[in-house]
């Protein structure tokens, strides 16, 4: 956490790494958390002193006092989620309105934005994404088509910009055949929530970023989604529609490549991947099974079951290129406390061809495995690294050595508690 500088902390494979966990831990080192990309699409769990909480768009740092928390302008915002997730942490003792600041820039999700997500999965049938139906394409699809809305559109003249666009929804939806839909209470909700909102400094955050580094202060950026959901560099068209890479810090608060600090790639132990799409690793045995239920492996946010393989290093070492991470972070080591053999994927086959470069089209490649024996040990109540079984020392050592970068974050529990520091 270096001073005048933004770290990044980033999900680079396929998202619920446990990025809202070591937000959480890393919060006291810094000044400011903010998130950059993307939206309620997001689910972050965090685990402290007996308590859970699961955040979507309120940024992982809102559990530390003093620390200020920032919704970036690449961030999209639906203003009912929002007051529904600030009024939970209000009912739970945490006081939001001076220490939650929320980019003008960022772009709202309507209730027709969600209809839309629905409707355009509905229409693509079998070669639907899996969205979490949050409306995050539609929205993101709009901002680029500049005809969106945005957190600051609500200070001025808000109904008939929202009118105008809700009936532009509807047409579009009348085009598409999908007229079976009711928004009325979603929509009154919504409204309350617009209203909600506006008790919030509705600020020009990079301006507010900017201004704090030049003053010295740490600032985090915390990701959403991983690399491998990326609009430009993950499995598109099975990939989220923001940008959830390094550059995207830059572009997401306003801030340039040049105030880019320490970027932490964060991954768990194995893969795990929510939604249709390739997915090499995969594992459709009892292997599979296993992992999901010890990890507990079930969205966040849709509660579905996530796919669960073996650690994949060709999708890392590609996310390691792509965001330049300087430290990595492994989680959910205790995950594997059982298995006698841990797989490890270090290349990619098809029709002949081996690659262990991250290919254009990933359908249809089959992982190439290297084994190495498991640690068969609890490792829920360590506190250092001493302590580390010669197996689980081993395949961190074995992943560092492949991937060229140092894991200095190992995590072996959900709690805040359960994280060695090396
Ligand atoms: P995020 O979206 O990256 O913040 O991750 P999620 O919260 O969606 O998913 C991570 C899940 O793993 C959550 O249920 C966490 O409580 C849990 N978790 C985080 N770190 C660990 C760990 O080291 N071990 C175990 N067993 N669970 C963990
Ligand atoms: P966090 O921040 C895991 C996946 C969805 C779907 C695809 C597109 O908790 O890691 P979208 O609703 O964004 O249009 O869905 O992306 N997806 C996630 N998977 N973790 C997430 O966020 C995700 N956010 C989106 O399942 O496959
Ligand atoms: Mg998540």
């Amino acid at each position: 956490m270096t001073k005048g500088k933004v770290d990044a902390l980033l999900g680079i494979v396929f998202g619920d790494e446990g990025k809202g966990k070591v937000v959480d831990v890393f919060t006291p080192r810094y000044d400011i958390v903010a998130r950059f990309a993307g939206g309620p699409n997001a689910g972050h769990t965090i685990i402290f002193e007996g308590k859970k909480f699961v955040l979507r768009s309120i940024p992982s740092g809102i559990f530390s006092e003093g620390r200020l928390n920032i919704i970036g302008n690449g961030c999209v915002l639906a203003p009912d989620l929002f007051m529904a997730e600030a009024q939970e942490l209000e009912t739970a003792g945490y006081e939001l309105y001076d220490r939650l600041h929320i980019s003008r820039r960022a772009h709202l999700i309507l209730p027709t934005h969600r209809v839309l997500d629905r409707a355009l999965e509905a229409a693509k049938g079998k070669h639907r994404v899996g969205t979490t139906g949050k409306g995050i394409g539609p929205t993101y699809s709009e901002k680029a088509s500049r005809t969106g809305l945005r957190v600051g559109d609500i200070l001025e003249n808000f109904e008939e910009k929202y009118k105008a666009l809700k009936a532009r929804h509807e047409e579009t939806l009348r085009q598409l055949g999908y007229t079976d839909y009711d928004i009325t209470e979603e929509e009154k909700k919504w409204m309350e929530g617009v209203e909600y909102l506006r008790r919030f400094p509705l600020v020009d955050t990079e301006t507010e970023i900017n201004r704090a580094l030049k003053e010295g202060k740490r600032v985090l950026a915390e990701g959403a989604q991983g690399t491998m959901l990326d609009i430009d560099h993950g499995t598109y068209p099975f990939v989220s529609s923001s940008s959830t890479v390094c550059g995207g810090v830059c572009t997401g608060l306003g801030v340039p490549p040049s105030a880019i600090g320490e970027v932490f790639g964060i991954f768990k132990a194995y893969s795990t991947r929510v939604g249709a799409g390739p997915f090499p690793v995969e594992l459709f045995d009892e292997t599979g099974d296993r992992i999901r239920e010890i990890g507990h492996e079930y969205g966040a946010v849709t509660g579905r079951n996530r796919r669960c393989g073996w650690v994949d290093l060709v999708a890392l070492r590609y996310a390691i290129m792509v965001n330049g991470v300087t430290q990595l972070i492994m989680m959910k080591g205790d995950v594997l406390d059982t298995f006698p053999v841990i797989k490890v994927c270090v290349a990619y086959q098809k029709d002949g061809v081996t690659t262990t470069d991250m290919p254009f089209d990933t359908e249809g490649w089959q992982a190439v495995y290297e084994e190495l024996p498991g640690w068969k040990t609890d490792l829920t109540h360590l506190t250092s690294e001493a302590e580390f079984p010669k197996e689980f020392r081993d395949y961190i050592a074995y992943l560092e050595e492949r991937l060229e970068v140092p894991v200095t974050i190992v995590s072996v529990g959900p709690d805040r508690a359960q994280t060695i520091l090396r």
